[in-house]
């Protein structure tokens, strides 16, 4: 599955961005708040805006502080998947279940330098884990190779049926890139400035899927 984006859209033109991705699986949104990380991007009534103007299944990437508190009001607005950061949520579990119980998937994050280990119960809970592979905050930074580790035991736990999960990746996914992640076992490549950036959003979606169907036999 690909995943754009909209961090490096047109925040202007956000409606004829959306159009841009057809073909995309979900839409990814990054909600910034200017405390859990540096920038500040967009929050829920924008996210209310979008959804009214795209059937793209909506991907909503939380970076903020106590997403205990704000993120079920994205289920509640449609979103198909809200996925909070583990270093901020206080109690993960509940908020999973909440998440469910409010129409959405529940997704959890994890920053570069956070172990995974500790979280591996948490994570039966959960329907996604978004691995990240740039520090938090900002599009077209450079990706974090060793964050593979991370997929690679994840993806080994729901290969054995202990988990049940998708494995996204998000940061610095690009054609250079998506075939060491489709390798080690990512589901779902997030790419903001590689969709973006690109002259045809829909055409570069296009060739990412292909080149990490070619990556992984397992998409075959
Ligand atoms: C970064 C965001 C990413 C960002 C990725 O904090 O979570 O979703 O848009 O952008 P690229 O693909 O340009 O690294
Ligand atoms: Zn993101």
């Amino acid at each position: 599955m690909i995943a754009p984006s909209i961090l490096s859209a047109d925040f202007a033109r956000l409606a004829d961005e959306l159009a841009a991705i057809h073909g995309a699986d979900w839409v990814h949104v990054d909600v910034m708040d200017a405390h859990f990380v540096p920038n500040l991007t967009l929050g829920l009534p924008i996210v209310e805006s979008l959804l009214k103007v795209t059937d793209i299944p909506m991907d909503c990437h939380l970076m903020i502080e106590d997403p205990d508190r704000w993120a079920i009001a994205y289920a509640e607005a449609g979103a198909h998947n809200v996925t909070v950061h583990i270093e901020a949520a206080k109690d993960p579990i509940k908020l999973a279940r909440d998440l469910r119980a409010a129409g959405s998937k529940a997704g959890l994050s994890i920053k570069p330098g956070t172990p995974i280990e500790p979280y591996l119960d948490v994570l039966k809970e959960y329907d996604t884990l978004l691995v990240m592979s740039v520090e938090p905050g900002f599009g077209g930074q450079s990706f974090i190779a060793h964050v593979l580790d991370k997929v690679r035991t994840v993806r080994n736990l729901v290969d054995t049926g202990h988990l049940n999960l998708l494995v996204e990746i998000d940061g610095g996914i690009n054609s250079d890139t998506i075939e060491q992640a489709a390798e080690a076992g990512v589901d779902c490549f997030v790419a903001g400035s590689a969709v973006y950036g690109a002259a045809d959003p829909a055409r570069a979606i296009e060739a990412l899927r292909t080149q990490a169907v070619s990556a992984n036999h397992r998409f075959a």
